[in-house]
């Protein structure tokens, strides 16, 4: 039978590691978002190879000069990836400059959420764009190459991801092609594909299309993506596409686009809410919890401002409620984060002095990186979650709080310009924009009726069981029509 071997491609690795500098011992330090969380299980019940960087930049004599493998204690999903499982890629000061923070997170990041005013486009930046894809695509051929040692036949399956990557499709074709292996190659996108007004904005929108279009399918969250994403290659390219069937025609080659919503490995969550030891102390007050990494996009000014606006309204809830937010130290070289940051602490000061009394306040601010173990434990113990981006792909907070939600029904807040506003239909949508709307979703959720709750509670959770990373996973298979992993329920 064919013999089929996967190769993830991402710029960021499950972990980041980091070479003591005194001791020489390289150390992992877990990494967050939505990308590792889904990725990380796919590797591993694959038994893939992963291609990506090693998250940092180094000093003198902290270049890691081997891939450790998982200490004993840890018992995260990363933990069963196996050092030899790794294909590292290393960049200097420029490509972290350049590519990382100037051309990925400075103008595609806030361009691909269809905020194209705090876009900044730079040709160097660009060039290092292609530079550091041209890496990664010349790592992944070795990648292919030690998949293929010792069996010729076997098929890659290179699986790319996200808009740091958008390249690499095309070019891994081309070289492997050169040396006469056949591949498999797939795209998916884990942020929105904006649409074709906003995409025309970026200089090397063509580039783009055509990288994409190296592979053999191109995945996205929603449908509204794809729409978008086949509008461009049809209007910026001319070429001929199929609508209905989703098909975009280049060169003699045909390229499905398909939807896969991505989904979180819903059944370690629910463990872990099951297991974890309570962390907020059990009080009379109610926790309204906000979990993003601290990001623009994630709406964390207007949510403020939402729960200002809730405690001026009804100033029945001071001393009842608090709101938690964690926040996740991100991109913290780029200036719109850096600006972002002292704004929310500025806000968080004004609205705490405001509110708070000798024994309470509203706010409880976390800067910094909680493990899952430890979120399982305050997605269980939240009596609201207050998920509110302005734009968002998809969002995996709002799924695993309604996967750790084992006890007492708490409600969702969701905002419907994340694509889990597409599905998650019992949660509250409400408009991140409409402040007095979201101060007013807040009074309703706090009042919500235990029988409402309960059974919104369990329409959410049922569909994240069924919709789980693992469908995921069966959704790109098929798309790719491989062999490699067959699914063992119906999807
Ligand atoms: N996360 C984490 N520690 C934290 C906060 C978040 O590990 O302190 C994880 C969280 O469990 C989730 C991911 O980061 O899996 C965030 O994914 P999401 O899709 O919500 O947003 P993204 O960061 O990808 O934009
Ligand atoms: C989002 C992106 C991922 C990225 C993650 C964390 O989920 O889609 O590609 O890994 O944010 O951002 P970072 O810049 O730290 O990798």
């Amino acid at each position: 039978p064919e013999q089929e071997a996967l190769i993830v491609v991402s710029n960021r690795l499950p972990f980041v590691l980091k070479k003591n500098p005194l001791t020489g011992v390289v150390e992992r330090k877990s990494s967050a978002g939505g990308l590792v969380t889904a990725v990380a299980p796919v590797v591993v019940q694959c038994k893939g190879k992963w291609v990506g960087w090693t998250g940092n930049f180094y000093g003198p004599n902290e270049e890691p000069d081997y891939i450790p493998e998982a200490d004993i204690n840890d018992k995260t999903p990363t933990a069963g990836i196996k050092a030899d499982q790794i294909v590292p890629v290393y960049y200097d000061k420029t490509h972290f400059n350049n590519y990382y923070n100037g051309c990925c997170n400075g103008a595609f990041w806030p361009l691909f959420h269809s905020m194209p005013d705090r876009a900044v486009f730079s040709v160097d930046h660009w060039q290092d764009y292609v530079a550091v894809n041209k890496l990664f695509s010349e790592k992944t051929l070795e990648a292919i190459h030690g998949v293929r040692e010792g069996n010729p036949t076997v098929t890659p399956l290179v699986w790319i991801h996200d808009y740091h990557l958008m390249l690499a499709g095309n070019t891994i074709r081309e070289l492997s092609e050169n040396e006469g292996i056949a591949v498999k190659i797939g795209f998916f996108l884990h942020i929105p594909f904006p649409p074709w007004d906003i995409f025309r904005i970026c200089a090397w929108d063509e580039d783009i299309l055509m990288g994409l279009l190296g592979c053999d399918v191109v995945g996205f969250h929603i449908e509204d993506y794809c729409l978008n994403f086949i509008e461009c290659c049809h209007r910026r390219l001319g070429c001929r596409v199929d609508r209905k069937n989703m098909i975009v025609e280049y060169g003699n080659r045909h390229i499905r686009v398909r939807a896969m919503p991505i989904g979180i490995p819903y059944s370690r969550f629910v463990q872990l809410a099951e297991e974890a030891p309570r962390v907020i102390k059990i009080t009379t007050e109610t926790v309204i919890l906000g979990v993003d990494r601290l990001d623009y996009t994630k709406g964390l000014i207007n949510r403020l401002h939402a729960f200002e606006k809730l405690l001026e309204h009804h100033p029945e809830y001071i001393e009842k409620v608090y709101f938690m937010q964690i926040a996740v130290p991100s991109r913290t070289d780029v200036k719109e984060y850096q600006d972002l940051k002292e704004e929310i602490d500025q806000l968080v000061g004004k609205i705490n002095g405001k509110f708070s009394t000798a024994n309470w306040s509203p706010i409880r601010y976390i800067y910094g990186c909680i493990s899952q173990n430890e979120l399982a434990s305050f997605y269980r113990d939240a009596s609201v979650a207050l998920v509110t981006p302005l734009r968002d792909g998809m969002n995996l907070v709002a799924k695993e709080f309604v996967a750790c939600q084992t006890g007492d029904p708490g409600v969702l807040i969701l905002s419907p310009f994340a694509g889990a506003g597409e599905m998650m239909h019992e949660a509250l949508l409400c408009n991140p924009y409409e402040i007095e709307e979201v101060a007013e979703a807040l009074h309703t959720a706090l009042q919500m009726p235990l029988e409402e709750r309960a059974m919104r509670m369990q329409g959410l959770r049922r569909r994240e069981k069924k919709n789980d990373v693992t469908t995921w996973m069966h959704m790109f298979m098929q798309a790719m029509e491989s062999k490699l992993i067959k699914p063992d329920k119906s999807i």
